[in-house]
C-alpha cells in the first residue's frame, strides 16, 4: 500500500494522505539554520546546533510524535469553524490533502469548506530563517471572512535544559514586540547575543506571546481557546512558555487568491551593539529590521526560491544517471544524493530519531558520509575533513564525536573506538580522488584542538595507520577496544549494571579481544595510504604500509578466516565471535562485506566462499542481516548487541548500512546481478508499495530494517541519518554502474546485471562533463573504451586537454 506518489519531473515525493504510518519528513536548510518538517508540518528549528541553539521547541515523546510545529489556523469568521490546513493539530477531514516534500522545502496543500490553502515552508540560501509563504483561494461562490493565526513555540535555546530544567525555565522567558513583529529573547540580557524573530507581511489584529493565553487552560494546540474565539489576547510572556502567534483577518471574494508570508528567524548581534539605545536592556532591532523587510516581500522570496531550486539542480547536476531501473535512478538522480546532503548537514544529530540533544558529530560517520557527498560540496568536505582531523589525539587514536558549534572533541564518550582512525583516511582518499586536491595533504592541522600542536594533515594519516600498529592483540589481529564498527559489539565492556553505558564502561584491559573488521579496515586504508605516499614521492613509506598490509592480510586468513566466512572477532577470553563453533551468532555480515571489499580473498576463494556463505544464512527478501543466529539472550562478554530483542538493530536486524558493503564485494567477484538485487531490496523507492509494511518515508534509507527474526521482519526504522545513504550511493554509483573517481582520473567499469542492455550517464568530474553510454554486447564483465570516438587501452579515462568541457565515453560490456 502507498500513502503517496514519486513526482520525479519535479523532484518531489507527494504525500496524499496525512496520517503515513509515522511521520515523514523532510529537511529545511542546508547551511546554518535548519529544520525538521513532518508531513503535517510538525517539527522544530535550530542555527548550527540542534542541542544548543533551538529555535522552536520539541516536545519529546510526543503523541503523535510530531506533534508541535509550525502551525497555521484558519478560521470562518461567519461561522466560527476553525481547521488546521496541514492537518494536524486540529485533525479535520481535509480535501485534497497534498505534502509535497522537495529538495530543501515542502508545501502542504489542502482544500476545507471550500478554501483551498497551500504552506511553503523553505529557507532561502544565505540566510538564518524560514518562510511560511500562506496561498489561500476561496472556492465558494460567496466572498468568504477569514481569519489566519500563525503559531510557534520558542525553545529556550539549549534543548536539553529547556526540556529538563523547569524550575528555572519557567521564569526566564522574555520577548518583545513591536510593529507586529515577535522578538523571543529568553537570555539575551545577559551571556547571549542571539535572539529569534517572528513577523508576518499583513497588518494583524493582534497578537500572543505566552501559550497558555494562546492555547487556554487544560487544552493543547488541537483547540486553543484563542482561534476559538477568533481573538488573540496581546499576551506579553513573563517566564513560563513563550510563543508566537500572529492573528490576521482576510476577505475573500470568490476564486479570488490572497497570499500572507510569515518569518521566523534567528539573528545574532555584534556584542558591543546588542542594546539600542545602549544604555538600555532593549533589543537592538536595527540589524534584523533589512532582513525582515526583505524576506516579507513577495517578488525577493519568489527568488529566493528559484534561487534554492537552481542550487539544488547544481548539485544532483553533478551525477545522473538512465539506467532500465526507475528506483535506481529516482534514488541516484534525486534522494539518495540528497539524503546524502542531509546526512553531510546533520550528522547523527537531528531526526526523529536522533533527538538533537543527544550526539554530535561521529568521526566514524562523518567520514564515511564523505564518501556520498564529495562530489557535490568538495570545498565544505575539504573543511569537514580538517575539522575533524582536529579532534584527533596524539596517541593517533580519535574523539568519537564533536560537537558542531565548538569543533571539539567531546569527553563523555571520549575515544578507544579503534576503528575510528582508519576512517579519516578513507575520507581524505575520497577527496583526493574526486577533487585532485593535493594540497589538503599540506594542511596544518592540530591534534585535540590544542594551537602548537599543528601538523600536516598527511602525517595525521600515518598516525591513525600507526595507532592500529601499536595495538595488535593476542593472533595478531587489531585489538577492538570500546567497539570497531559495530558500536554494539562491546568486547571490554562486561556491564551488568542497569544504565551504564554500553560503549564507555570498560571492565576489561582491553589487551585480548580482537576486531577481524578492524584488520579488514585496515588493509583497505593501508592500501589507500600507500597509493597516497607514492604519489608524494614517499616511496619507503608505501613499502612499508603494503608490507604490513600483507601481513595482516595473512594474519586475516590464517587466523580470521572459519572455513566457510570470515570470523568477526576474537572475545576477551580468546574465544571466537562469528564462527560456526559459536552456538549463536555464527556468521556476521561485516567482515564478509568488508574483508572482500578490500580485496582480501579474491584470490583463493574465500571471497566467493563468503558470498555464498551471506546468501546462504543471511540474505532475506528485506535485505540482508546482520548476523545469524540471533542472540536469544544476553552475553556480558559481548555487550549491547546481545541486548536488543532478536532481529532488532545490530541484533541480526537488517543494517543497511553494511549491506552496500556486500553489493561491493558481489562486484569484486563479478556477480552484477546479485549486486544489484541486493540493492534492490533495501531500495526505499522499490519498497514503496509496501509502505503499511516498511512505514519509514519511501524516499530515503532507513539505518535499519526489522530481521527475520522480529515479529515484524520488513519494517523500517530510523530513517534518514545513517551511513546508509553515502554507503549505498557510493556502491551503486561507483561499483554497480562502475563510474568511479580514481587518483589517476574517472574509471569506467560496471558490474551490472545481465540483464540490462545498458545505461546512460552524465558525470561531472574535476571540471568535465563525462556524457557515458554503456552498451551490452555479452554477459560479462569486460570492459571496452571509446573516448571521444577513439578506442582506449585502459578503464581510467584520461583528463582532457586544457579547455575541452565534455568527454563523450562509450562503453562496451563483454
Ligand atoms: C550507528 C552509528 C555508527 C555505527 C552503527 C553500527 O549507525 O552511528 O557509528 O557504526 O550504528 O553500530
Ligand atoms: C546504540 C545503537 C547503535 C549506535 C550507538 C551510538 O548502540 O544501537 O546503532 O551506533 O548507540 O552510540
Amino acid at each position: 500500500m502507498k500513502f503517496g506518489y514519486f513526482d520525479d519531473a519535479n523532484r518531489e515525493y507527494v504525500i496524499t494522505q496525512p496520517d503515513t504510518p509515522l511521520p515523514w519528513i523532510n529537511y529545511l536548510g542546508c547551511q546554518a539554520y535548519f529544520g525538521i518538517i513532518s508531513n503535517t508540518a510538525g517539527g522544530y528549528s535550530f542555527y548550527r546546533d540542534a542541542r544548543l541553539r533551538r529555535v522552536s521547541r520539541y516536545r519529546y515523546n510526543n503523541v503523535p510524535y510530531d506533534l508541535g510545529g509550525r502551525y497555521i489556523y484558519l478560521r470562518d469568521d461567519d461561522s466560527g469553524e476553525f481547521w488546521s490546513p496541514s492537518w494536524q493539530p486540529t485533525r479535520n477531514d481535509l480535501e485534497d490533502y497534498t505534502c509535497r516534500h522537495g529538495l530543501g522545502y515542502t508545501i502542504i496543500g489542502s482544500r476545507y469548506s471550500g478554501i483551498e490553502a497551500h504552506s511553503t515552508y523553505f529557507v532561502p540560501l544565505g540566510e538564518d530563517l524560514e518562510i511560511w509563504r500562506l496561498t489561500l483561494t476561496n472556492r465558494r461562490s460567496k466572498p468568504a471572512s477569514l481569519s489566519v493565526y500563525s503559531s510557534i513555540e520558542f525553545c529556550l535555546w539549549d534543548a536539553n535544559d529547556d526540556a529538563t530544567n523547569f524550575q528555572r525555565n519557567f521564569s526566564i522567558g522574555e520577548v518583545e514586540i513591536e510593529d507586529g513583529v515577535i522578538y523571543h529573547k529568553t537570555e539575551y540580557r545577559e551571556r547571549r547575543n542571539h535572539f529569534a524573530y517572528f513577523a508576518c507581511s499583513r497588518k494583524t489584529e493582534g497578537f500572543d506571546t505566552q501559550r497558555e493565553a494562546f492555547v487556554g487552560p487544560y487544552r493543547g494546540w488541537e483547540k486553543p481557546l484563542a482561534v476559538e474565539r477568533g481573538k488573540l489576547s496581546n499576551s506579553v510572556a513573563h517566564g513560563w512558555a513563550p510563543i508566537g502567534a500572529h492573528h490576521v483577518e482576510l476577505q475573500l471574494g470568490p476564486d479570488e487568491t490572497q497570499e500572507v508570508i510569515f518569518l521566523l528567524g534567528y539573528h545574532e548581534n555584534p556584542q558591543e551593539q546588542k542594546f539600542d539605545p545602549p544604555a538600555s536592556q532593549t533589543v537592538n532591532k536595527k540589524t534584523v529590521k533589512p532582513v525582515i523587510a526583505k524576506y516579507l516581500n513577495f517578488a525577493d522570496v519568489d527568488a529566493a526560491f528559484e534561487k534554492l531550486r537552481q542550487y539544488w539542480d547544481g548539485l544532483l547536476a553533478v551525477c545522473q544517471v538512465e539506467t532500465p531501473d526507475v528506483h535506481t535512478n529516482r534514488m541516484v538522480n534525486i534522494w539518495n544524493a540528497y539524503q546524502c546532503m542531509a546526512t553531510f548537514n546533520m550528522s547523527r544529530s537531528a531526526s526523529f530519531y536522533e533527538s538533537g540533544i543527544g550526539r554530535g558529530l561521529g568521526f566514524r560517520d562523518s567520514n564515511q558520509d564523505l564518501l556520498g557527498f564529495v562530489q557535490m560540496v568538495p570545498a565544505r568536505a575539504r573543511e569537514r575533513i580538517l575539522d575533524l582531523a582536529a579532534t584527533q589525539l596524539p596517541s593517533g587514536g580519535a574523539y568519537h564525536q564533536y560537537q558542531p558549534l565548538t569543533k571539539r572533541g567531546n569527553n563523555d564518550v571520549g575515544s578507544n573506538f579503534n576503528d575510528d582512525p582508519h576512517w579519516l583516511i578513507v575520507g581524505v582518499a575520497a577527496y583526493l580522488k574526486e577533487t585532485g586536491d593535493w594540497s589538503i595533504l599540506d594542511e596544518p592541522v592540530p591534534y585535540d584542538n590544542a594551537p602548537g600542536s599543528e601538523q600536516p594533515l598527511y602525517e595525521h594519516l600515518q598516525r591513525s595507520f600507526q595507532y592500529t600498529l601499536d595495538r595488535l592483540g593476542p593472533h595478531g589481529l587489531p585489538l577492538i577496544g570500546r567497539a570497531d564498527w559495530n558500536d554494539c559489539l562491546n568486547l571490554n565492556c562486561f556491564s551488568d549494571t542497569p544504565g551504564q553505558s554500553f560503549q564507555t564502561t570498560t571492565n576489561k584491559d582491553g589487551k585480548v579481544a580482537e576486531s577481524v573488521f578492524i584488520a579488514a579496515l585496515f588493509v583497505l586504508a593501508g592500501r589507500e595510504l600507500a597509493e597516497i605516499a607514492l604519489r608524494r614521492g614517499r616511496t619507503d613509506e608505501a613499502q612499508r604500509d603494503l608490507a604490513e598490509v600483507a601481513r595482516m592480510e595473512d594474519t586475516v586468513r590464517e587466523q580470521g578466516w572459519d572455513g566457510e566466512w570470515f570470523l568477526r572477532a576474537y572475545d576477551d577470553f580468546g574465544r571466537k565471535v562469528g564462527s560456526k563453533e559459536c552456538a549463536e551468532g555464527k556468521i556476521f555480515i561485516e567482515t564478509q562485506g568488508f574483508c572482500v571489499l578490500a580485496g582480501i580473498g579474491l584470490d583463493d576463494g574465500r571471497a566467493h566462499a563468503a558470498m555464498e556463505s551471506v546468501a546462504k544464512h543471511l540474505a532475506t527478501e528485506h535485505g540482508i542481516i546482520l548476523q545469524q543466529p540471533a542472540y536469544s539472550r544476553y552475553y556480558l562478554e559481548l555487550g549491547e548487541i546481545s541486548s536488543y530483542p532478536p532481529g532488532y538493530k545490530e541484533n541480526a536486524g537488517i543494517f543497511c548500512h553494511n549491506n552496500p558493503w556486500v553489493m561491493i564485494a558481489e562486484t569484486q567477484v563479478g556477480n552484477g546481478d546479485r549486486a544489484y538485487d541486493y540493492y534492490a531490496r533495501i531500495n526505499p523507492s522499490a519498497r514503496e508499495p509496501i509502505s503499511e509494511l516498511h512505514r519509514c518515508e519511501p524516499y530515503v534509507y532507513a539505518q535499519m530494517i526489522a530481521g527475520r527474526d522480529a515479529p515484524t521482519h520488513g519494517e523500517a526504522k530510523n530513517s534518514w541519518l545513517t551511513g546508509t545513504a553515502a554507503w549505498n550511493y557510493y556502491a551503486v554509483t561507483q561499483w554497480i554502474l562502475g563510474i568511479r573517481p580514481t587518483f589517476e582520473g574517472l574509471e569506467i567499469r560496471p558490474v551490472v546485471p545481465k540483464g540490462w542492455r545498458g545505461f546512460k550517464a552524465t558525470r561531472l568530474f574535476r571540471g568535465v562533463t563525462y556524457n557515458i553510454a554503456v552498451t551490452r554486447e555479452g554477459e560479462g564483465n569486460q570492459v571496452a573504451l571509446k573516448v571521444d570516438g577513439e578506442p582506449w587501452e585502459s578503464t581510467v579515462v584520461p583528463a582532457p586537454v586544457e579547455g575541452q568541457r565534455e568527454v563523450a565515453v562509450e562503453v562496451t560490456l563483454k
